[in-house]
This record gives C-alpha cells, structure tokens and sequence, in this order.
C-alpha cells in the first residue's frame, strides 16, 4: 500500500533555520509542498522572498509558487533579528539570486487559493507557519472559508517556560503579538487543531559541527551544501559546536510525530504586560474551577504544547532528508 504525500504550506521569514525547515519539506518524499508564504521577521519581507526562492531552487523546487506577504506587524514596530541571521537574513554565504521570482499574489491569497483547492481535492493542508503569524492572522480572519481546506496548524512560536526575544517571550510572538492571539482565537473558532512548537523544544534537534562538515563536502551548491553552510555560519556566529535545525523541527513533527510529546492545554497570549509582552502563557496547573480565587480562570482555547522532544532522531530525519537518504524526489 503506497501513502499519498501530505499537503503541506510553509508560513516563513527565511532565515537560516527557516532555510533547514524549506529544504525538508521540499525533499521528504512524505510531504507534499504545495506553497510558501513570506512574511517579514528575521530580515525584511523582500530579502526573505529572495532567500526562499533561493532555497527552494538549490532544492530543484522551483516549481513551489512562493508569495510574498505583510511587510510589518499589525501594530507592533518591525524588529528583525539579523545580529542572529545574518545582514542578507540567510547566513551571508554571498549565494547568487534565483532565476526563479515571486508569485504576483499577495502571500493571503495565495494561501486562500491553495486552502479552498484542497477543500474541493478534499485533502485538506497541514498548515506550517514559522515565522510572525500576521499572514495567518490575516487569512484566517480575511477568508474563514479556508478552514475546510486546513487540516491541522503546526506553528514555530512561544514558550510554555523562557523566551528568546525578552526573558518572556519568544520572537515570532513577539514579533507580532496581535497576530498570534488573533490565530489562535480563529483557529479554535473554526474548529482548526494547532499545536505549538515552541522554545521548550526547538534548541534540542542539534547538528554538531562534523556533521555540518560532512553536509558542505557535498558540494555543488546543493542542498546538503547550503544546510551544511548555514549551520557552519550559525556555529560561527555564537562561537559554539552545533546548532539547531530550528523552525526545520516543526516540520518534523508533520512527518515523525511520534518524535515529540505534547500535552494539549490552555494558551493566552500576553498582549499587555510591562515585561511579558508577547509571552505565550500556557496554563499547566491542576486547576480547581475556583473564580473567586483566580477571576483570569482557564484560557478558553487549548493547544497541543510541544513539551519534549528527541532530538537526535530528528537531526537524523533532517540530514537524512538532505542527504537524498530519506529517498530524493
Ligand atoms: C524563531 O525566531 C526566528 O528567529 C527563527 O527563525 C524561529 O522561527 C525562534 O524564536
Ligand atoms: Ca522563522
């Protein structure tokens, strides 16, 4: 019995942890990339379309329409974290640009176009945003309908225990905070599971510095080259011997599951706060129901919390991904 490749789309600000998560989901031969979105967070909305078009080329994926979406928040001032990514936002390798350019929709409406073609297929799509969720927010609120064509949304973001941006909270909530609350609102109106890869897991999947070596002796400025160049810029850059494959863990979950633990529990969004702006505030007590002592109560939505992962086995499906071990397309 052959399985049909699951739809996936990709939500990213590419990014060198983006990059690891857009060559798995291009190779693995389980998934089936229909579409990537872009938005702006590591580095400005522009240099992240060119370095996914960029991505996707070296995986020979030309053929994935990419869009490019919202250039800033919804309220919040853009921040981009280039100190962490590079000045281009993708490791400054100095790769040349893609011959292959940008779909003349707007990143909502070309995720709008692929929900409601998988709703009439009736094979709806995991969603995989891995960046701030304006594009998401935005679709969600803009076009409900697309729901039908949504199985399930995976999303890099927040933490149920530190953060990274501030000591609270991790950078795609806080990048754009209004638009985290506003998915996870309309995702449990409208009847979308989601689960959270946060920070509590995404430093664990680590590739150590051989490894990378072996990846960049590959050579031909392909995919194993270029994955192996930007874990070799990241260990550079923060003078350690290994890194994570980052936002490329989230993808993981979609073909290996069984690699993470989660527990579903309630999840608000700090949108006030004089410190904890944009922390995910996941809620693990045993609560009573006792309003008189606690008037906040339970969050009323509950997502799937990413609490424990194993990350040498995701290494593994990564790399081996990369490597053409997984089997190329
Ligand atoms: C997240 O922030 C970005 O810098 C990474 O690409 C990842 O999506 C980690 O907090
Ligand atoms: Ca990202």
């Amino acid at each position: 019995m052959t399985t049909e490749p699951i739809p996936i789309m990709l939500d990213v600000d590419t990014g060198v942890d983006d990059a690891c998560a857009l060559l798995l989901a291009a190779l693995h031969p389980a998934l089936d990339l229909r579409a990537v979105s872009c938005v702006g967070g590591n580095a400005p909305v522009d240099d992240v379309v060119r370095n996914t078009l960029r991505v996707l080329e070296t995986a020979g994926r030309s053929d994935i329409p990419v869009a490019r979406g919202a250039e800033r928040p919804l309220l919040e001032t853009p921040v981009d974290a280039r100190h962490v990514h590079g000045d281009d936002g993708m490791g400054d390798l100095g790769w040349p640009a893609a011959a292959a350019t940008v779909d003349p929709r707007h990143a909502v409406e070309l995720l709008r176009d692929v929900c409601r073609e998988a709703a009439a297929e009736g094979r709806p799509v995991t969603l995989v945003p891995l960046a701030p969720l304006t594009n998401i927010a935005l679709l969600l609120r803009t076009y409900p309908d697309v729901a039908q064509g949504i199985s399930e949304i995976i999303f890099m973001g927040g933490a149920a225990n530190v953060g990274n941006a501030t000591a609270s909270a991790e950078f795609n909530v806080f990048h754009d905070p209004e638009a985290a609350a506003i998915t996870l609102d309309a995702a449990a109106d409208l009847g979308i599971p989601v689960t959270m890869y946060g920070l509590d897991v995404f430093y664990q999947p680590v590739v150590p510095a051989e490894l990378a070596d072996e990846l960049v002796a590959v050579g031909g400025r392909g995919p194993a080259e270029l994955a192996g160049s930007l874990i070799r810029f990241q260990n550079a850059r923060f003078d350690r011997p290994a890194s994570t494959i980052g936002d490329a863990g989230a993808v993981c979950v979609v073909i290996d599951r069984d690699g993470v633990r989660t527990e579903p529990l309630p999840l608000r969004v700090e949108l006030a706060g004089t410190w904890s702006r944009g922390r995910t505030i996941v809620d693990r007590r045993d609560w009573s129901g006792d309003m008189a002592h606690d008037p906040h109560g339970e969050a009323p939505v509950r997502v799937d919390v990413a609490l424990e992962v194993d990350g040498p086995r995701y290494t593994r499906l990564w790399a081996d991904t990369i490597l053409g071990r997984a089997g190329q397309r």
